[in-house]
């Protein structure tokens, strides 16, 4: 959460701070900021949107060659243009921005008061600029020397750029927790929270590691040590990022560029994994540590959000086709309450952006208790693909739209092929059963590309039908009551609708209570097994007078004479279901949010890298 982008070189620092600001908008737009120095430190900072500040700080001087620039997701202090960053020291000698939180941010408060410090924000930010000037002032200290002491008293996590107007030659930057890029250029460097920001201008980056800082110098010099102080060397990596990946290109809204990219991101995920015809499939992190994969006692899938909803269609899969015990936690539940992780588990972090907070903090855990530890993971170099033991990249490209969907689909295609590799290296699937699943696997991108294309006008209509909700139910059995559950987050996330997702036999346990003719309910009905179950299901929701809206497999024709209305989506193996079913879903979510004029893309309160706790 929040986005930091800082620049040092030939070029003017404004527009590459501006454009590094709005690839980062996803990480939060409560509010945006910039410090700029030339002939002096110019400070441009306004709530709301990066354009807020734009059209703001036009007329205005921004020229320079260094500058550092912020966008928020709010913490501590709500979001106005005081609490925006950059935030300024004591002495307006200093400029920091930061994305984390400063846990003991109110004790050094106390005491820097104390010492005279007068404070405008209510932010944790302004605390710790301040408490680095007051150590930088009191022993007359370089400032990469005086962040590397303020930091070693800093209990929190964060990501820090810092610019001092009296030597505007160097960048200093720090992280914990938060990640931080540096990007290395000709005669100039970026720092950014990811390489979006630095993509267009190099590809040549280090990606800092916990508890290090960076200085970067206007001569060229880049110099890594530790909090400790011990110089470390730079490990410069060359990231595949490409600018049209970064841009919406014809399409209105990122995410439903990102819903039409599937068929292509399964195919990418896929891609030099499988092959059918020669009957092998492989998963280069599961044939790295073989031995303890193969033998594993148990499985545990630790994720949030959306990913947390692939992690339980991970654990109908294994535990089906490859007879894995599996426990799906949030990570957030997980890391608090002392849990039972064994040297003999296998714990499987799903994280998008490979940097929320609460699936790092697990995972350290279950490293520190002796599980090996897997990633599955989209974003290159991100922090859990670092602290992992072996995994696997979904190759999804970046994803922008904060409502996550080709991520998932991403996730769900290598826990898909990760079930069926195990399920028939243990002979728990037959042969003839693996190249069965192998062979509608690979036709999965051709599926979702005919669906997107036949459900389109359908889903437009249905979505003009039911956008006055108030409340909506999605149900589902087996493995579409996770996508329920995705189904209903994403018409939460951006419409606003209240949605819940159910098991469609627990409906009667509670939900039932709600039905009447005002609820649309969304049933995901293409189980061949217990499919008369889920009829009786819908039978039931009917005779409250329910409004339904069925997803169902082509050429049903027992529920299109209930539903009120159904889209109809191609048949596969049960287990690759999801990978189908989802997609209306996230096209209906979309339609929806649209006609409700609300920010599909940027969703109220809402960010896409939860780097908070
Ligand atoms: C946020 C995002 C979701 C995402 C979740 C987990 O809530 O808005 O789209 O599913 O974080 O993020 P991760 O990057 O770990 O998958």
């Amino acid at each position: 959460m929040c986005g930091i982008v800082g620049y040092i070189g030939n070029k003017q620092a404004y527009p590459i701070l501006i454009n590094g600001l709005k690839r980062l908008e996803y990480r939060g737009y409560d509010s945006a900021g910039v410090a700029i120095y030339s002939d002096d430190l110019y400070i441009y900072k306004r709530k709301g949107k990066v354009q807020e500040l734009i059209d703001y700080a036009k007329g205005k001087n921004i020229k320079g060659t260094i500058g550092i620039g912020h966008t928020r997701w709010a913490t501590h202090g709500k979001p106005d243009n005081v609490n925006a960053h950059p935030h300024v020291s004591g002495n307006g000698r200093l400029t920091l921005i930061h994305n984390g939180i400063i846990e003991n941010y109110a004790l050094l408060k106390e005491a820097l008061k104390k010492e005279g410090h007068v404070f405008e924000s209510e932010t944790d930010t302004e605390v710790l600029v301040h408490f680095i000037e007051e150590i930088q002032k009191r022993d007359n200290l370089k400032l990469e020397e005086a962040v590397r002491i303020a930091l070693s008293k800093v209990v929190g996590a964060y990501a820090i750029v810092v610019m001092d107007k009296q030597d505007p030659d160097k960048l200093v930057a720090a992280r914990k927790a938060s990640p931080l890029v540096i990007g290395i250029g000709e005669d100039e460097f970026f720092v950014a929270s990811d390489p979006t920001p630095i993509a267009e201008y190099t590809q040549k980056v280090v990606f800092l590691n916990d508890e290090e800082i960076a200085m970067v110098n206007r001569n060229g010099d880049l110099q890594i040590k530790t909090i400790e102080d011990e110089i470390q060397t730079p490990f410069i990596q060359e990231v595949d990022l490409k600018i049209e990946e970064l841009e919406k290109g014809d399409y209105e809204h990122f995410m439903l560029k990102e819903i039409y990219e599937q068929p292509q991101t399964v195919a990418d995920c896929m891609r030099g994994r499988i092959n059918s015809k020669e009957g092998w499939i492989k998963v280069g992190g599961v044939d790295t540590t073989r031995d303890r994969i193969f033998n594993a006692k148990r499985f545990i899938i630790a994720a949030c959000g959306t990913s947390w909803h692939a992690g339980l269609i991970g654990e109908y899969l294994f535990e089906e086709l490859a007879r894995i015990s599996v426990e799906v936690e949030y990570a957030s539940e997980l890391r608090y309450r002392n849990p039972i992780i064994n040297s003999d588990d296998v714990v499987i972090a799903l994280s998008q952006s490979g940097e929320t907070a609460d699936t790092l903090a697990a995972l350290e855990l279950a490293k520190e208790k002796g599980a090996l530890c897997y990633g599955i993971v989209n974003n290159v170099g991100s922090s859990i693909a670092r602290l992992t033991h072996a995994g696997s990249y979904i190759h999804a490209g970046p994803e922008i739209g904060v409502a996550s969907t080709k991520a998932f689909t991403g996730q769900v295609t290598l826990l898909s092929m990760m079930a069926i590799h195990l399920g028939y290296e243990r002979g728990t699937i037959p042969r003839s059963y693996y190249l069965q699943l192998l062979e509608e696997l690979e036709n999965i991108p051709n599926k979702i590309e005919s669906l997107l294309k036949s459900t389109k006008k359908q889903i437009e209509f249905i979505a003009g039908e039911i956008k006055d909700a108030d409340n909506a139910l999605y149900l589902g059995r087996g493995y579409n009551f996770p996508i329920a559950l995705e189904g209903a987050l994403k018409l939460k996330e951006i419409s606003y609708i209240h949605a819940e997702g159910y098991p469609a036999a627990e409906m009667k346990h509670g939900p039932i209570a709600l039905i009447d003719e005002n609820m649309p309910v969304i049933c995901i009905a293409t189980n061949k097994s217990a499919y008369e179950k889920i009829v009786s299901n819908i039978q039931e929701v009917k005779a409250r007078k329910g409004m339904v809206i069925a997803i169902v497999k082509e050429g049903d024709t027992v529920i299109s004479k209930i539903a009120d209305y159904t889209i109809e989506i191609p048949d596969t193996d049960e287990p690759l279901t999801p990978l189908l079913s989802v997609v209306p879903l996230q096209l209906l979510s979309y339609h929806i949010a649209l006609m409700r004029g609300c920010n599909v893309d940027q969703p109220r309160n809402l960010a896409k890298s939860v780097t908070v706790e």
